[in-house]
């Protein structure tokens, strides 16, 4: 049986995610999508709501599974009994990190392959980073994210304003 993991932050998870997610699922008889949990890099949304994000859209779809991690990513694959790790890359200013990040988890675990896949066009042009600083601005992210997360995404922009203000983070 071919495990593979899709691991990120999904801080959110975006459309060009799900596009990654769908195609990878056809390649293995199962794949892990695994969700960072690491506070360092202060994430808009906690480790479990971004797992919860991803299980409502991923309800239907029982190859699919999620799960969070820590610690090391090939040590994670491992103990999921997987050696393939799955990225997407939107193009030239993603290959070099990713290509390095692939190269790293390499060194570290010489079992481990990273499988790209090519995003499509229409993903092309945005990320998770963009998602947050436009819904801070209100403006319009319909085509970025799964409707279901939508809302949770701008109240917790709007919530995320509210404690900076107040000097709360
Ligand atoms: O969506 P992202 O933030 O680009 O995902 C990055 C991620 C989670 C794949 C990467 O940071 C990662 O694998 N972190 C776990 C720590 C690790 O294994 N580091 C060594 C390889 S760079």
């Amino acid at each position: 049986m071919h495990i593979a993991v899709y691991p990120g932050s999904f801080d959110p998870v975006t459309n060009g995610h799900l596009d990654i997610i769908e195609r990878a699922s056809k390649l293995c008889d199962k794949l892990i999508v695994a969700v960072l949990d690491n506070p360092s890099k202060m994430p808009m949304f906690t480790v479990e709501e971004r797992v919860k994000h991803l299980e409502l859209i991923l309800k239907d779809k029982p190859d699919i599974e999620v799960r969070s991690f820590s610690g090391l990513l090939v040590d994670f694959a491992k103990s999921v009994g997987s050696n393939i790790v799955v990225r997407g890359l939107r193009g030239v200013t993603d290959f070099s990190y990713e290509f390095q990040m692939a190269l790293t988890n390499r060194s570290l675990d010489s079992d481990i392959e990273t499988l790209f896949i090519s995003a499509d066009t229409q993903y092309l042009f945005f990320s998770s980073s963009q998602v947050k600083e436009i819904a801070l601005f209100g403006g319009n992210i319909d085509n970025m994210v799964p409707r279901i997360i939508k809302d949770e995404i701008y109240k917790k922009v709007v919530k995320t304003q509210g404690m900076q203000k107040s000097g709360g983070i």
